[in-house]
C-alpha cells in the first residue's frame, strides 16, 4: 500500500502566513503538521509516499520533509500546477500510485490515533474505498456520510442543511485502483474543482462497496487560524512529563509540563504549561503561559504570551500580554518608546491586529 499526502492548495484561510509559508509547515507543538501526517503513515507501514506540492510552495515541504531525516520513508514530489480540487491530485499521481491501494492523506489534518487500525480494517474488509468519519457538533459544516447496514456509506453529502447523520469526512481515506475510474467519470464541481466526495459517490453508484471506519479520538483540520491553535492545545496536552533540555536559572519557575529544549535559556521567566521552548530561544523576565509554543530561535523579553503559537526567530519585547496569536518567522513585535506610545506599523496584506 502507499501513501499520498497532500500539500498543495493554496491556504488562503491562513493568509498573510501562507504567503511565505505552507499551511502543512506552520508547526503545532513546534513540528509541522505534515510531519505527523508521515509519522502516522510510517507508523502503518507504509513507506512509499507520494507528497502534492504546488509550484508556490513545494521546495518548502520537500526541503523539510528530506531534511527531518525520516527513517524508511521514500518520498516521490508530484507537482499539482493547480490546484483544482482533490480528486484532481489524485488524477495527477495516477502514474506514482500505480494498481496498488492507497491511503490518501490531507497534509493539514491532524488525527490523534495513528492510522494502524484503520489501515487493517481495510485489508480485512477489502472494499473499493474505506473513509475515515468522525462524530461531529455541526455536522452541516462539513462532507457527511449517510451510512446503511454493516458499515456501509450508502451517499455523501457536501454541507448539507438537514445533515442525513453527524458523520464527517475527516482528511484521510483509503482507495482501491477503482477510484482512477471514478475520478475519470466526474465532473469539475461549481467551483470549478474535481471533488473527492463526488469520486467516493460516483465509486457507490457504481455499485462498488464504500464503508465508514469511525474514529475514535479527535480530529482537527487546520486550515484556519483558531483551528491551528486548537491543534496545537491539545497536542500540547498530549506532553506527558516536563523535559528540561537547556537551562534555566535560579529565578525562573516552571510550573506544570513544560519541554525547554537544547540550548534554551529561561532567565528570571515564569512558564506555566503545557508548553514547549524551541531550540536555542531565550525567554528573559517573561511569563510563558499554557498552550504555548515558542519556536526556535526566539527571544521574548519583558512579555506575556499565553495560548499562542509563535514561529521560529521571532522576537517579542515588552508586549504586556499576547494571547491567542499566531505569529509567523522572524517577525518583531516591540512596544514603542515613544511618549504617547503611537502604533508604528508594517502590516502586510491581510494580516490581523488587535490591539
Ligand atoms: P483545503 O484546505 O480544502 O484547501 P486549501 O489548502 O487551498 O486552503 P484554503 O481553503 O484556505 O484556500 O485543502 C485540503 C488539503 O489538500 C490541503 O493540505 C491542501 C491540499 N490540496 C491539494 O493538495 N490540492 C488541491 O487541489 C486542493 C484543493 C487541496
Amino acid at each position: 500500500m502507499k501513501g499520498l499526502i497532500l500539500s498543495g492548495g493554496r491556504g488562503t484561510r491562513l493568509r498573510p502566513l501562507t504567503y511565505s509559508l505552507p499551511k502543512q509547515l506552520v508547526s503545532v507543538a513546534n513540528k509541522p503538521i505534515i510531519h505527523y501526517v508521515v509519522e502516522n503513515l510510517l507508523e502503518a507501514g507504509i513507506e512509499e509516499m507520494g507528497v502534492i506540492i504546488s509550484p508556490e510552495t513545494g521546495q518548502q515541504v520537500r526541503k523539510s520533509l528530506l531534511d527531518a531525516g525520516f527513517q524508511r520513508a521514500r518520498f516521490t514530489f508530484i507537482l499539482q500546477e493547480k490546484p483544482l480540487g482533490l480528486a484532481h491530485a489524485v488524477k495527477t499521481a495516477k502514474d506514482f500510485l500505480g494498481n496498488e491501494n492507497f491511503v490518501m492523506y490531507l497534509g493539514d489534518n491532524l488525527i490523534g490515533s495513528g492510522i494502524k487500525d484503520f489501515v487493517e480494517e481495510f485489508k480485512r474488509t477489502a472494499p473499493a474505498a474505506l473513509i475515515l468519519l468522525k462524530e461531529v457538533e455541526d455536522p452541516r459544516l462539513f462532507g457527511v456520510a449517510e451510512l446503511g447496514e454493516g458499515g456501509k456509506i450508502v451517499r455523501l453529502v457536501e454541507k448539507p442543511e438537514s445533515p442525513p447523520s453527524n458523520l464527517a469526512l475527516v482528511g484521510v481515506y483509503i482507495f482501491s485502483p477503482q477510484v482512477h475510474l471514478a475520478v475519470e467519470r466526474i465532473r469539475p464541481s461549481w467551483r470549478g474543482e474535481l471533488e473527492i466526495t463526488d469520486a467516493i459517490q460516483e465509486l457507490i453508484n457504481m455499485g462498488l462497496e464504500v464503508r465508514a471506519h469511525i474514529l475514535q479520538r479527535w480530529w482537527l483540520d487546520t486550515g484556519k487560524k483558531d483551528d491551528m491553535l486548537e491543534a496545537n492545545r491539545v497536542v500540547l496536552d498530549e506532553i506527558r512529563k516536563t523535559r528540561i533540555s537547556g537551562e534555566v536559572d535560579e529565578n525562573s519557575t516552571i510550573n506544570g509540563r513544560v519541554v525547554v529544549e537544547e540550548g534554551a535559556r529561561i532567565i528570571g521567566s515564569k512558564i506555566r504549561g503545557p508548553a514547549i521552548i524551541g531550540k536555542r530561544t531565550v525567554v528573559e523576565n517573561s511569563f510563558i503561559g499554557p498552550y504555548t509554543s515558542i519556536g526556535e530561535g526566539c527571544l521574548i523579553k519583558n512579555s506575556c504570551v499565553e495560548y499562542s503559537v509563535i514561529l521560529p526567530e521571532t522576537e517579542v519585547i515588552d508586549i504586556e500580554r499576547m494571547e491567542e496569536s499566531l505569529v509567523g518567522r522572524r517577525a518583531i513585535i516591540k512596544k514603542g518608546s515613544g511618549v504617547n506610545r503611537a502604533l508604528k506599523v508594517m502590516i502586510g496584506d491581510d494580516s490581523s491586529l488587535e490591539i
